[in-house]
């Protein structure tokens, strides 16, 4: 496949190493040769830890600050939530596959009844209205930030299993794609052009971290304490760059975050890490 870049004028998409008819899984296979071969002393597995996979002292830094995170207080609290009965009495493991153990990594997919891409936390939320709870708000650190991160290490290891199949889950990913690709604000970059063109190289004190791997390892707590789930980050990323955000849980993330995960497909996911 291609990997040069394909300008498509009048819709404004720059695809680095994603071409405009790929399939799914030619993307992400495009993007993996991509990397590999920009990179070739980088791992693909290495992706997981992002910009860190390119700075062994700030890699061994980190893998010895994950030996005792200083957000295990966090995760307890995590935990008590999940743990918790809702007001029906059943607990957040009974609405799940599998009590909630090793599924993370299934999350989002496209329920084709609905006609609409689900993640996570919108299966916890649907978990809590249907025990006569309100739903908590998407993105916030101390309510669903904490749950989502407990019930998430219970994925631990598991490998990212995003499927796209049939028509609606095609067009779903193919917006969230668009999103990805899509170059507007004042400095008209896209994610791609930092996550993909740009990834590996410095933008001010800090690493670009690849798009590949990205999805693996949320919510990560910044400097240690404080949480961000993966919406929280498309948010800041955009306003960042002068982009209009959304907001977490917005369809246009959430078709955003489908594609997203789908590109780390394979690669293991281990919830709740540290970051910058
Ligand atoms: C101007 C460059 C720039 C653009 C454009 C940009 N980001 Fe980022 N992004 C960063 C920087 C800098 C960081 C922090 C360093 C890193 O981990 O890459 C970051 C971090 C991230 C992370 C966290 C990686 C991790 O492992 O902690 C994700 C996920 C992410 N960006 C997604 C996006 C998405 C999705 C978009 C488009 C909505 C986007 N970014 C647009 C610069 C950018």
């Amino acid at each position: 496949m291609k990997k040069c870049l394909v300008v498509m004028t009048g819709i404004g998409l720059l695809l680095g190493a994603v071409s405009a008819n790929a399939t799914p899984e030619e993307d992400r296979l495009n993007l993996v040769a991509y990397f590999k071969n920009k990179y070739p002393d980088i791992k693909t597995e290495d992706s997981i830890y992002g910009a860190l996979a390119f700075d062994p002292d700030a890699l061994s830094q980190y893998k010895s600050i994950m030996e005792f995170p200083p957000f295990l207080d966090q995760l307890d609290q995590g935990e008590k939530l999940w743990k918790a009965p809702l007001k029906s009495g059943k607990t957040y493991a009974n609405c799940l596959p599998n009590g909630g153990k090793q599924i993370a990594g299934n999350y989002p997919l496209y329920d084709a009844a609905r006609a609409k891409v689900v993640t996570l936390e919108d299966v916890l939320n649907e978990c809590r209205k249907a025990n006569g709870e309100e739903p908590y708000a998407y993105g916030d650190p101390k309510t669903i930030g904490l749950l989502g991160a407990y019930m998430r290490t219970l994925s631990d290891g598991m490998k990212m299993n995003i499927k796209v199949e049939g028509k609606g889950a095609l067009e779903a990913y193919e917006d969230g794609k668009k999103t990805f690709y899509s170059r507007s604000g004042q400095l008209n970059f896209s994610c791609g052009s930092c996550h993909v063109d740009a990834a590996g190289n410095r933008l001010r004190s800090e690493i670009l971290s690849p798009l590949l791997g990205q999805a693996t390892h949320w919510p990560v707590f910044r400097g240690g304490d404080t949480l961000v789930t993966l919406q929280k980050r498309y948010e800041g990323c955009h306003r960042s760059t002068r982009h209009e955000p959304d907001k977490a849980g917005s369809p246009r993330y959430n078709n955003l975050e489908y594609f997203h995960a789908y590109m780390s497909n394979g690669l293991e996911m281990e919830a709740a890490v540290y970051r910058k």
